[in-house]
């Protein structure tokens, strides 16, 4: 009989719990991707959906996903295919938790990819190096900094999964949450100085052409032509999914190491709401507003098209080699640094259900199951620098669609097949605050429906998707995707869930 020897690791402490859990949300998302859907979805207009998203299936599903978690904590069960079978007698049921491992090692193939360029230009920014640059310059730079033949950016790469594989490696206290406990302060502190700054600067300071409040109420203007249309409701649940990392397993996996008499309910509102503000607030006010500010309406709206990759990487280096060393060097410093800190904190995540679920089952060492994952996101990230298509495909399937189809089978298990009252006790259980009793119905209702309408909605597109797309990169990266699917999927079946 095999022994095996599983890790006893904890959090630490409570704050160092809620400030990972931030960390797991807080990302790239919140920066780059949130004002830019914001602005093509109808600005001041897109709140709207977004917070009834927000209402109606984020906040349950944190509080689902991280009661999960502690039930898995009380079982020793670290994996979500462990922490499902809990939910039910059924012997298949963890089979539905391969997409922890599939979703979080695709997904980090190419978000440790975008993360590599911030840690880029955030030495880049120390080293001054667009300083006397014109935009067009800049803009050259960046798309040769993305091949894979320039050997700057693929050294960034290597010391970007280099590093997430020695954080995973020394574990949950010593090396998550002390990541953590460094990094989200840091990134707060820059982030808010920066938007301090975008908001109060004013018209010819540093050469601009409008203040930054131009900008912020350019994002914020409403549009209400599109509060109607499907495709405004499906950006602002896909922003919601991706922000708050729901349907993804990582959340689950953070909180089944969290002590056994932990309150989720307020553990879960602390770590949504700080995502929530960096998004909103913070995320909001930096860089739509420094890009109007100083270039115009006109130049950022056919920037804005493009997304927030353009803006961050292509117009902001410019903009801050225009505002003097010192000035121009601290805020390239905060800028990246807040990315880069918000992305290392975000993929550690994506690392841990894949060492957890190898801990449990097959008694790898973190360090052996870090590495493992640093392998991983190595092959799978070489297509991704070698082809946009491939990076544009594992993003779709990974980084959106299956988001959505793992939250409406988790919370079909959670709501129908445990039953939400075992459901709604467990939500409850140490819960020092008051969770008004109609998220009950809510949770057993509405977020269910609401998810299988979203993700029915996607369907046409998905169809039209699969049909219309034969592109060979396109059918490489559909085929790499099933492999590691089915790869996972038969680690589960030859896993000792039903052993312990
Ligand atoms: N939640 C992470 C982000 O917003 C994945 O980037």
């Amino acid at each position: 009989m095999i022994i095996i020897m599983r890790s006893k690791e904890q959090w630490g402490t409570k704050i160092g719990l809620v400030l990972a859990m931030a960390g797991n949300a807080v990302g790239l998302g919140n920066f780059l991707r949130f004002p830019v859907q914001a602005i093509q979805n109808g600005g001041g207009t897109f709140i709207i959906p977004y917070f009834i998203c927000f209402l109606l299936m984020g906040i349950p599903l944190l509080w689902v996903e991280w009661s999960m978690g502690r039930l898995g904590a009380k079982h020793q069960k670290h994996n979500l295919p462990s922490i499902l079978q809990l939910l039910s007698q059924y012997s298949w049921v963890k089979y539905l938790g391969v997409f922890s491992l599939f979703t979080n090692i695709v997904v980090a193939a190419y978000y440790t990819y975008i993360e590599s360029w911030t840690l880029g230009y955030l030495y880049f920014s120390i080293t001054q190096k667009f300083s006397g640059q014109n935009l067009q310059e800049v803009q050259n730079y960046f798309e040769v900094f993305k091949t894979w033949y320039h050997y700057e950016g693929i050294i960034f790469w290597l010391i970007t999964c280099g590093l997430n594989v020695y954080i995973l490696s020394k574990g949950i206290e010593k090396g998550i949450e002390a990541a953590a406990k460094l990094l989200m302060p840091m990134l707060i502190l820059f982030a808010i100085s920066l938007a301090i700054f975008a908001l109060s600067f004013q018209k010819g300071d540093f050469g601009a052409v409008h203040s930054g409040i131009v900008g912020f109420d350019y994002l914020w203007t409403p549009d209400f032509s599109g509060i109607w249309k499907p495709k405004v409701w499906l950006a602002a649940a896909g922003q919601i999914f991706f922000t708050l990392a729901l349907g993804m397993g990582t959340i689950q996996c953070y909180a089944s190491y969290m002590k056994k008499d932990e309150d989720i309910a307020l553990g879960a509102m602390a770590s949504g709401w700080l995502n929530e503000f960096v998004e909103i607030v913070l995320g909001a006010s930096i860089i739509i507003p420094i890009c109007v500010g100083f270039l115009g309406l006109d130049k950022i709206q056919e920037w804005v098209k493009l997304g927030g990759m353009g803006l961050s990487f292509k117009v902001l280096p410019y903009l801050f080699s225009q505002w003097g060393l010192i000035t121009g060097t601290i805020a390239g410093v905060f800028w990246f640094g807040a990315l880069f800190f918000a992305g290392i904190t975000s993929s550690l995540s994506m690392g841990l259900p894949l060492t957890s679920f190898m801990n449990d089952h097959f008694g790898w060492s973190q360090k052996k199951g870090a590495l493992l994952f640093g392998a991983l996101i190595f092959l799978l990230g070489i297509p991704c620098i070698l082809s946009p298509i491939i990076f544009d495909e594992f993003d779709f399937w990974a980084g959106s669609f299956s988001l959505v189809l793992f939250a409406v089978i988790e919370i079909v298990l959670f709501s129908w097949i445990w039953g939400i009252e075992k459901g709604w006790n467990e939500i409850n259980e140490n819960a020092k605050i008051r969770i008004p009793i109609a998220f009950k119905w809510v949770i057993h209702k509405v977020t269910p429906i609401f998810l299988i309408t979203v993700l029915v909605a996607n369907i046409p597109g998905l169809i039209q998707k699969l049909l219309e797309e034969t592109n060979p990169e396109i059918l490489v990266a559909r085929l790499m995707m099933m492999l590691i699917f089915f790869v996972c999927l038969y680690a589960i079946h030859k896993s000792s869930i039903h052993e312990a």
